[in-house]
Order: structure tokens, then sequence, then C-alpha cells
């Protein structure tokens, strides 16, 4: 193909190439000229952490052909500021918290660059529309709207952004944030290596499918492939899974979803990989596919599995149900289904292998694990552990479903064959269709309350599709079994999880965990409860809420740390208020014959922190650096939640030292510790734990060699920025930078936790060591005649135990709430169809409600200077305090997600 000759001025330099026609600007900027900073999230312009600035405007420079460009302007993030020199609006966005996992953020800050050079003082609104059509999955919105309202005013230079010592509880901005704002962040398809090849899969058409065989001598010519690679050449152990060993790398003999990889190519260039794929032929025979999860244990239903379709079961039974609902003046029953949701992570999985100089096998990407990553890689390979190397790249969200290593498997095959460095980058495509979901849910729930709103029984039955593969589905079921309750006294109990197989994609570890499911039911059936009673929704709750002391349906006792009613008494206030006054309004608008209804839905939560009754063993190591500075050395994975600053943030209190002074070297298995995975809520209870002993015995010893050396007891001594100082004496110092001399040595440290496993007949256990809390109050917006539903305001109240970061915190709570606004009303993943963020939908800027965060600290003794867990809590109330908004507004239980707009006339008869 004849090249064109395209002439660009980027970031103020004068550039000529020579491209293939019709490529697209982003190809142009990453692959020529070297420019990583925009990003390709979704190839299709939906999501926008490609944009640019063209001739004054910004564009998506994934959909922009090179020829639109030609002789145009160009401004890159990389032109805005630079590290040393960052441009305002990078650092209003950085110190606002609007930096999360960062994927997003050149797209974000370049159009806020657009929106403020014409208009320096924008409105909320103004700011909403702009940013519309950019999507981010972490930070909920709200601290961009922050940033962008930050960057106005140190702009027009009203504000300074001043800095702290950045000890606990102290806000500061995410350690990592600078990068990630000026576009020098390096993600795992921003990594380039000289005569590096392209890895591309070859995925099964078909749900479930025979494999009669696979021909790949075509293809094997075709010029630039390197090597094709199918189940047989795996050197070591196929089948992988965190739980149970039974998902194949590469599909052996049958497929059971579709999109299972059959086959890679590994070429050298993305065309030839490209040509190569299209060469390999497979023959198939069809088999019927078992795709409805309430047919699946049916007799007669073709096995997914050898085994059988159970994927997992758990029962729990406390005190006796039957009787409780004997007793009960009202039960109500009612059966819900919620659906498949994606993580949506906007960096696409990615990865790189190559073979360093040791024969080692290095494996970079985006992951929540690298110690599990590097044990599956050494199996997979046949390899010993220390033959295998996993780094973390700077990780473009998890949300739990970064945990396995879809790419990462598939280079290190390839590494391993043609000892050559091998990228692989999915498109979205690729990764909507084989990422892991949110398992979709039936629930079938039975409550008992008496007359004056006592619970006394409840009964769920949880039908759970798994999808092809086992992954994390026990311990979904088993969070389920434990959370079904709600943070609820409830005398008796009864649970039963059944997680079947299904040929679809695998369901997996998603925020919350299998949480959010049950609580939508319990909640909704709460709602319906308190109004069947004629009781006020927020008296019915706050009247059954755990306390101190309280009993779990696991029969554990809750000693200490139990904020639920302080969280529900945050929002009381409002909630009251408002009800009152949207009552009156409602009414009016009845009176007028308008088609509006406003609705105030809460809901409250319980999450525990950790996983979930085993094996949170974590490492965490600290050294004194000759400069006088420390290094904290930590296997967890921060992936844009800010974890290495809340390591920071307990090394830097500790020590008495500013977080300036620390650093933390991170998730790199041949330097790091083992820091197990980020998930579960855990890291900043668990890894902060680690932390927190190894610094404190940093502290003794040198406590203890500086007293020898001094001559002074170290009862008088005491460590300051400054060094060690005698309190009697202050001029008898020890300097920062000899300290590293009294105690060179690396301290390893280790924290696990106290739990026991469920017992397996009763679920009974005490399955964690503490909770996390929360309480959400949403109002809402309907339209009676179209049945579209606005979400306003939410106010969300959580515990946290200790905010280590309370920008942090905030920054969690305001991704939950908008996650769970688009499982409530978008977000339904299907299976085959869903194939672009244009058919699955996210929340947008302009979903945005109003988000109003209550901190409650009340502090865990287990935890580092008392904090507990954070990230999944938030997601979990979400949609059903929406639900039961709608259910305010209109009368209507919903019992679906996403709340579907036909509901509304469906059930007109029903208000
Ligand atoms: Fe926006 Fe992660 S910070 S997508």
């Amino acid at each position: 193909m004849d090249r064109s000759k395209i002439l660009l001025t980027v970031n103020g330099e004068k550039r000529e190439f020579f491209v293939e026609p019709g490529a697209k600007l982003i190809r142009v900027l990453r692959d020529n000229l070297g420019l990583a900073g925009a990003k390709e999230g979704c190839g299709t312009g939906h999501c926008g952490s490609c944009t640019v600035i063209l001739n004054g405007k910004k564009v998506k420079s994934c959909v922009t052909p090179i020829e639109q460009a030609n002789g145009g302007e160009i401004l890159t993030i990389e032109g805005l500021g630079t590290p040393e020199n960052p441009h305002p609006i990078q650092e209003a966005f950085i110190n606002a918290g609007a930096v999360q996992c960062g994927f997003c953020t050149p797209g974000m800050i370049l159009t806020a660059k657009i929106l403020l050079d014409k208009n320096p003082q924008p409105t909320r609104e103004d700011i909403i529309r702009e940013f519309s059509p950019n999507l981010c999955r972490c930070t909920g919105y709200e601290p961009i709207v922050k940033g962008v309202q930050l960057a106005a005013k140190v702009l027009a230079e009203t504000e300074n952004l001043t800095k702290g010592m950045g000890l606990v509880g102290e806000s500061i901005p995410q350690s990592n944030a600078l990068g990630k704002a000026n576009g020098t962040a390096v993600y795992a398809a921003d990594i380039k290596r000289a005569n590096m090849s392209c890895v591309k899969i070859l995925r099964s058409p078909h749900h479930h499918a025979k494999i009669l065989a696979i021909d790949t001598s075509a293809a094997e010519k075709f010029p630039g492939i390197e090597i094709i690679l199918t189940a047989r050449d795996i050197p070591g152990t196929n089948c992988l899974g965190p739980v149970v060993e039974d998902q194949p790398v590469m599909a052996d003999g049958v497929v059971r979803f579709l999109g299972e990889p059959v086959a890679i190519v590994v070429a050298n260039s993305e065309r030839a990989a490209e040509e190569g794929l299209g060469l390999i032929k497979v023959r198939y025979e069809q088999l019927e596919a078992v795709l409805d999860p309430a047919a699946v244990l049916e007799p007669g239903t073709p096995l997914v599995h050898q085994k059988g379709n159970l994927a997992f079961s758990r029962v729990l039974f406390k005190g006796d149900a039957e009787q409780g609902f004997s007793e009960a003046d009202v039960v109500l029953e009612e059966t819900f289904f919620t659906p498949a949701q994606e993580h949506a992570y906007l960096e696409p999985e990615s990865a790189l292998a190559e073979i360093d100089e040791n024969g080692r096998v290095v494996v970079y990407g985006g992951t929540q694990a690298v110690n599990y990553n590097q044990r599956e890689i050494a199996k997979l390979l046949g390899l010993d552990l220390n033959q295998v190397r996993v780094v973390q790249t700077t990780t473009g969200g998890g949300f739990g479903g970064r945990i396995e290593g879809l790419a990462k498997y598939m280079v290190a095959l390839a590494a391993f064959y043609t000892r050559k460095p091998a990228r692989l980058v999915f498109s979205r495509e690729e990764s909507l269709l084989v990422s892991y979901k949110r398992h979709p849910f039936k629930v079938t729930a039975k409550l008992g309350a008496t007359r004056e709103g006592k619970l006394v029984a409840l009964q769920m039955d949880a039908l759970l599709d798994a999808g092809a593969y086992t992954s994390w589905t026990p311990g979904v079921v088993t969070k389920s079994t434990i959370h079904f309750t709600g943070p609820y006294v409830i005398p008796n109990v009864k649970f039963k999880g059944q997680a079947v197989f299904t040929h679809k994609a695998v369901s997996g570890a998603m925020r919350g965990y299998g949480a959010p499911q049950v609580q939508f039911a319990l909640e909704c059936l709460l709602d319906a409860m308190a109004k069947k009673l004629g009781i006020d929704p927020w008296q019915f709750r706050y009247q059954n809420l755990m306390a101190e002391g309280s009993i779990t349906a696991t029969r554990q006792q809750l000693d200490e740390s139990v904020s639920i009613s302080e969280c529900m008494e945050a929002v009381r206030e409002h909630y009251f208020a408002r009800k009152k006054i949207i009552e009156q309004e409602n009414s009016e608008q009845l009176r007028l014959g308008t088609n509006i209804r406003k609705g105030l839905g809460i809901a409250c939560t319980i999450h525990g922190v950790g996983k979930t009754g085993y094996g949170n063993y974590t490492e965490a190591a600290v050294q004194m650096q000759r400069d006088g500075s420390v290094t904290i050395f930590s296997g967890a994975a921060d992936i844009g939640q800010g974890l290495n600053t809340i390591l920071a943030q307990i090394a830097a209190t500790e020590l008495n030292q500013s977080t300036e002074n620390v650093s933390v070297v991170s998730s790199d298995t041949l330097l790091t510790p083992d820091g197990d995975i980020t998930c579960a809520s855990k890291q900043s209870y668990i890894s902060g734990n680690a932390v927190k002993k190894a610094v404190c015995e940093l502290k003794s010893r040198l406590l203890k060699k500086a007293s020898e050396i001094m001559n002074v007891p170290i009862d008088d001594l005491v460590l300051t920025s400054q060094g060690i100082v005698d309190a009697k004496n202050p001029g008898q110092i020890i300097s920062c930078r000899q300290l590293a001399e009294l105690v060179p040595e690396r301290i390893t440290a280790s924290h696990d936790v106290d739990v026991t496993k469920l017992d397996e007949k009763d679920g009974q256990g005490k399955p964690y060591e503490t909770y996390s809390y929360g309480a959400h109050l949403v109002e809402t917006q309907v339209n009676m005649d179209t049945g579209q539903i606005k979400v306003v305001e939410v106010h969300a109240a959580h515990d946290v135990g200790k905010a280590i970061n309370p920008q942090g915190v905030e920054g969690q709570i305001y991704g939950g709430v908008v996650m769970g606004l688009g499982y409530a009303l978008k977000e339904n993943y299907i299976y085959g169809q869903t194939k672009s963020f244009r058919d699955y939908k996210l929340p947008k800027f302009s979903d945005l409600p109003e988000i109003h965060t209550y901190i409650i600290e009340k502090p865990v003794t287990s935890g580092p200077f008392g904090a507990k867990g954070t990230g999944e809590c938030t997601i979990n109330p979400v949609a059903p305090a929406i639900a039961n908004a709608v259910h305010h507004a209109t009368g209507i239980l919903s019992t679906q997600l996403p709340i579907r707009l036909e509901v509304f006339p469906a059930k007109e008869g029903e208000r």
C-alpha cells in the first residue's frame, strides 16, 4: 500500500513522516511519534481516553483519520506540562483527587484545557456538558468536576496549592498521580521493545463445541508468522484457577464459551498476526449450549463439565426460620434478578513478556496480584517460581477483574517459545467477550416481621450463574451467604446458595463479590415490609440494626467498631426533612396532573474486610536509605485506589517523617515480598498492618542502636524529622542521613488475620476479624409517562474505622456510588451481543448526581491506626437505595436490575 506524506505540528514541533492511508491519528501519535499519553480504551471513540487537541478543538484520536489532521497543530498531554513543570490543570487534578487509575486522565485534562480556555469560570453544568463524551470508571466523576473547579481557581490565581506532612488522617494526592497526569505513567500497551512480537488469539465462535481438528499449516507459512501455539504446546499445566484448576488457558478438545482461546499466533507485526489468525482452520462439532442457569440442574441437561453442572453450593442456618415465620405477623416473599456486570476498566487487558539475561521469563502487565500471577505462569510453563518474574505496570482499573492473567499467560507462552519479547493488547470487543463478569443472580427472598417492626425470620435461595469455569465462584457464594442478612439482627435465618456452570463467559470477582446481589434483594424487601407495616423505612431499619455485642448470621459476636447506627444517623436529618417536602410536592404534582414524581430511598450495608475465612497472609518490608529517606517494599498492587500513598502515610506517621521522605517499591516479584492479592477491601487493613509492623521494628532497632551510641536511655530518645534526638539534650542528635548506618538491613514483617472457615453443614464460623458499614440515601425523579429515572442526589455515609487518607476514601465512595448507579439503571451485559461501549451503557458525566459523603470513623483495634476497608462496601447499597427511591416515588417495587423503563407501563395497575 502506498504511504502518504503527513505534516504535523505536534506540541510545537514540526514533524514529517509517511503513513498508510486511513491510519488513525492515535496510532501515528503512539507508533510513529512515541507519544503514549493518548490511550486506546475502546477504539470506537466512546471512552475519550484518546482525546487530543487538533487545531484548537478536542478530537478522539482513535477514530480520527490521519488525513484529517494533515497540516494541523496538535496538542497532546505531553505538550501541556512536564514532570518537572506540570501545567496548573495537571496539578489541580492531582490535588483534587481526580486521578485514580489514570487511564482516562490525559483525555480529561485536555478536555479541561479546552473548556477553561474558552470559559475560565465554568459552572458545574458547563463542566458536565463539556465532559459528557469522556468516560471514567474509577472516580465517580465528582473529583474530576472538583479538579476543573480547582484548576479554574488556580489559573485565576485565587487559590494556591499547599502541601502538608501527609501523615495518617491528612488528605494528600496519590503519590503516583503526576505521571498519570502528564502522560508518562507506563501501562502495558505503552511498553515497546526492539524486535518485539505481536500476539493475537484465535477464539471460539461457538458457545459449546468439540474441537475436531486444528490445521495451522497455511498460517505457519504466512510471511511474518513466528509460531502458532495450541493447548498441546503448553509445557506445564493448561488448566489454572484460583480455587479449582479447571479453566484451560487454551481450549483442549472442547470449547465451553464464546471467545474461549483456541490458539495463539505470534508474528513480527500486527498485520501478519491478523492474517495468520484468518488462515488457521478449526473443525468444530457444535454441541448444545447450556445458557439458562435455571435449567442447568434439570435431569438430561447437557453437562458443562463431566463432574456435573453444580459449581459450588453452601447453606447457612441460624435459629429456626420456619418457627420464625410462624411467629411473624407479616411475611413477604419476592424473587429478584440481577444481571452480569462488566468491570469495564478502561485499560483493556494488555501484557508484554520477555526473557531476561538470566533466562527468566519476565511478564509486565496491569494486575491486582503479581505473586498469584507468578505462581500461575510458573505452573503454565512448567518452571520454578524463580524462573518467572511478574512486574505490575500502571494499572488502568481492576475492581476484581484483573486478578487472573488472561493476557499475561499468552505473552508468557509466546516469549517462552520464541525467546523474544512479545506483546498482546486486547481490543475492547475481546475484553468484553472474555473478561470475568459479576455473577448474575436469581434470589428468592422471604422476610418475616412482627407488627411492631421487629425482624424475626429471613430465608434466601440464591442461584448464581458461574459461567463456564469456577474462577472465584466458591468465594462469591460464601460472601453472599455471610452478607445476606445485611447489618440487621434477625434471629432465625436460612440461606442456600447454588452456583451452576453455563456455557458463558466466566463469572469472577467483582467489587462487592456477591454482597450487592443479596443485599439488593434484602433491602428492597425491607422497604416493602416497612410499607406493609406502615413504618417509616429509615425507622424500620434503625430499630433492627446490629450493634456491639450483636451476633451475626454465622454466630460471630461483633465486639467493636459496629457503626451502622452512626451511618444511619448521619443521613437522618436530611432524610426526614426531604421526605416531608417530597411528599408534599408529589401530592401537588398529582393534583396538577403532571408526570414527575420524586422519591427517597435508603439502604444499608455490612461488608467483611479481607478474604473470607482464610489466607490473608501478607508481607511488607522497610529499609532506611543512606540519604535518610525510607523505602517500603510491598507486593500489594496499587490499582488506582491509592494504596501506595496509604502505605507511605502509615510509615511516615510511625517514623514522624513527611510522606515525601517515603518511597514505595511495589508489585515486582523479584523485588517485593508477597503482598497477596489486592481484593476484598483488604490491603489498607492487612498490608497496612504489615507495613506498620515492619516500620515499628525499624524504629525500635534504630532507637536501641542510638541509645547505645549516644549512651542515653531509649525512653529519652525521640525520632523526629531531623533524626534521633535526646529529649533532655536536644543538641545531641543522630541525623536522618546517619540512620541507615545504624540499621542498614531490610526488615520484613508479615500479617494475617484470626478467622475460621465456615462450617459446611450450617455455615457457622468467624469469617472476618472486622466489618465495614454504610448507609445510602438516594433521591430520584421519575417520569411516570416514560419511566425515565434520574438520580438527583446521593448521601453516602461509610464507616472506615480510620480514614488514613480522607480524600482517597471519598474517591472510593464517589467511584462506588457511580458504579452502583450503573448497576441499578444502565449496565446489562448480554452474552454474545455486547461488543462495545455503544452496546454496554456505562454511567456518564451527564448521569452524575450530587453526591454528599459522610466519613464515619469508629476505629477497630486490629486495624492500622484503626483503619478498615472501603472499596467494596461503597457499591453494595446503591442499587437498592435507588430501587427504594423509585418505590417511594411510584409505589412499584423493583425486582430486577437494571431497573427497566418498560417495567412502569407494564405494572401500571399495581400502583
Ligand atoms: Fe478514570 Fe481510572 S481514573 S478510568
